[in-house]
């Protein structure tokens, strides 16, 4: 197939790029400023030279905690932008893969979710990527969304590394054990997308690891693997705030608020793709130790 990834040069738009080529297909890599999707008419020109088959939507503005304080420009690449990608996809028959996030979910229910579940984010970021499915799906009803939570991978900046670094510096890095996620490598999100690309499927699809865990639980993990003299110590989100400020240079700071249960239930994609993913632990050991 002919496919073009936005935000190409971002971590997940490198890998979905890179699992593209390697399985056969002609990709090309749509990056900033030529192609910027929050400009509608050039992305529609573009679209029309490059002539793609399928689209992959990999831009977004993705910093979580800046979301809070640049509302404009998160609404601007995560709304607007996403419904132009779609605007154009469809005016030219063209299949479009789009990627969103688990922080679209209020996570007050403690049980993986299913697609159908109520949404309800709780941050400016999880607000404009909601807002950028709904138009993605409205403008081009055959659009794939995946929803994913914690992308860690080579080719960009992630939480496993950072936990990782922090256990080689000798850090004392607090995590709680009352917040739940499945971290989830590219690898993987970059095989759904260009499985997708060439699908007759529609509509929202879960695409994680399997299993889930508290963040505590995958620090844990990760320091087992990790030599190191730092260590991983436990605490809650109730106590998060001035032990983070004290004591968590690796982590940073929290100013969005995240869903405190966002585990997904990837039944609808295990069907689909006819596969189980690998669990989180497999894909933390594989992306740290190869
Ligand atoms: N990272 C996570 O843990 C996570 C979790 C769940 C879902 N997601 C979703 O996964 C997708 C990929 O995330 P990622 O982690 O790969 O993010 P990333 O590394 O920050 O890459 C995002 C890319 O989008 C590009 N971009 C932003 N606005 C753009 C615009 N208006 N036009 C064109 N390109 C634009 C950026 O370009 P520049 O290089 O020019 O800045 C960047 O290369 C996003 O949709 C994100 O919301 C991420």
């Amino acid at each position: 197939m002919r496919i073009c990834v936005t935000g190409a040069r971002g971590m997940l738009g490198q890998q979905v790029v890179e699992t593209a080529l390697s399985l056969g297909h002609t990709v090309l890599s749509w990056v900033r400023p030529e192609v910027d999707i929050t400009q509608m008419e050039s992305l529609f020109e573009r679209c029309k030279l490059d002539a793609p088959e399928a689209i992959v939507n990999c831009a977004a503005w993705t910093d979580v905690d800046g979301a809070e304080t640049n509302v404009s420009a998160a609404y601007l690449s995560n709304h607007i932008g996403a419904a132009n990608v779609a605007t154009v996809a469809a005016s030219q028959g063209i299949k479009l893969v789009h990627i969103s996030t688990d922080f679209v979910y209020p996570g007050d229910i403690h049980r993986p979710l299913i697609e159908s579940d109520t949404t309800g984010p709780k941050s400016v970021y999880g607000q404009s990527k909601l807002d950028g499915e709904t138009a993605v799906l409205q403008n081009c009803p055959n659009a794939v969304v995946i929803r994913t939570g914690y992308i860690f991978g080579h080719h960009g900046p992630n939480l496993i590394d950072k936990i990782s670094a922090g256990i080689k510096s000798g850090y004392n890095m607090p995590f709680v054990t009352d917040q739940w996620i499945t971290p989830t490598g590219t690898p993987l999100l970059a095989d759904a997308s260009i499985r997708f690309c060439q699908a007759n499927a529609s509509g929202i699809y879960h695409v994680t690891q399997a299993g889930g865990c508290s963040t505590y639980e995958m620090a844990r993990y990760i320091a087992q693997l990790t030599s190191g003299t730092g260590s991983i110590t436990s605490t809650t989100l109730d106590a998060w705030e001035p032990i983070q400020s004290a004591r968590c240079e690796a982590v940073g700071r929290q100013l969005a608020k995240r869903p405190v249960y966002s585990v997904l239930n990837t039944d609808k994609y295990s069907n689909f793709a006819n596969i189980e993913p690998i669990s989180w632990e497999a894909a933390i050991r594989s992306h740290l130790l190869g």
